[in-house]
């Protein structure tokens, strides 16, 4: 399956990518991990990135597609891929279908995961992350011992762009320039909308009988 997780800041899309990469057994790619990454490293990249992240604006579209070039072009994606993150802007969309051309693969679907902006303010405000990659909430996802990751014992934190202001940033960001994909992929055929606002496992659920019915 070659999948674009799409929907605002906080939809859901790194929760369910997550589950889906082990389900399908295909490799997540979320450009705001790779990017964050980078940061952590210090590389250049990540430098000139950190600019952008942390006003809650979008890092420049040259940077972004020549990631995905390279990525999508690594052997593991040779039986699928999920985006997640990415495309953010037209001009992206545009790169990934002449990338996609050029490497010989496809995009079968994008999945649209909605959720009123009220409870991406919530999600996101709450929520805490561990450098292992875990994400949890304070309310809907908590872990078993406060400020503390189940999965490896490390100390939970919050990303600087999940303060309130800059949460209200990204939402008129993604209003203004990614939102508009949703009818350019409509247009193409490729787009499904999901329902974001249940429970993960109920999100998770609804996407599976989806891409299911794609694989028969
Ligand atoms: P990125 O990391 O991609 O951030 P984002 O799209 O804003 O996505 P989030 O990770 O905040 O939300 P999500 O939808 O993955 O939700 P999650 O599953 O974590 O990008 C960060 C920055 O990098 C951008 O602002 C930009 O600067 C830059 N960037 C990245 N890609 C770029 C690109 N292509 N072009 C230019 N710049 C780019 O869930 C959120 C919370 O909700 C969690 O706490 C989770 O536990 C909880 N939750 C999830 N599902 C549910 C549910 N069903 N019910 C209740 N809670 C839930």
């Amino acid at each position: 399956m070659n999948i674009v997780l799409f929907g605002p800041p906080g939809a859901g899309k790194g929760t369910q990518a997550k589950e889906l990469a082990k389900h399908y057994n295909i490799p997540h790619i979320s450009t705001g991990d790779i990017l964050r990454a980078n940061v952590r490293e210090g590389t250049t990249l990540g430098m000139k990135a950190k600019e952008y992240m942390d006003k809650g604006e979008l890092v420049p579209d040259e940077v972004l597609i020549g990631i995905i070039r390279d990525r999508l072009q690594m052997p593991d994606c040779n039986n699928g891929y999920i985006l997640d993150g990415y495309p953010r802007t037209l001009p992206q969309a545009e790169a990934l279908e002449t990338i996609l051309e050029e490497i010989g693969k496809l995009l079968d679907v994008v999945l649209n995961i909605e959720v009123p902006d009220a409870e991406l303010i919530g999600r996101l405000s709450g929520r805490r992350m561990c450098s292992c990659g875990e994400s949890y909430h304070l309310m809907f996802n908590h872990p078993l011992k406060e400020g503390t990751c189940d999965a490896c014992g490390g100390k939970l934190y919050q990303r600087d762009d999940d303060r309130e202001e800059v949460v209200r940033q990204r939402l008129e960001v993604y209003a203004a320039k990614t939102k508009p994909l949703i009818d350019y992929y409509d247009k193409k055929g490729l787009l499904v909308n999901i329902d974001g606002t249940g429970a993960v496992e109920d999100v998770f659920r609804q996407i599976c009988n989806v891409l299911d019915s794609y694989r028969k």
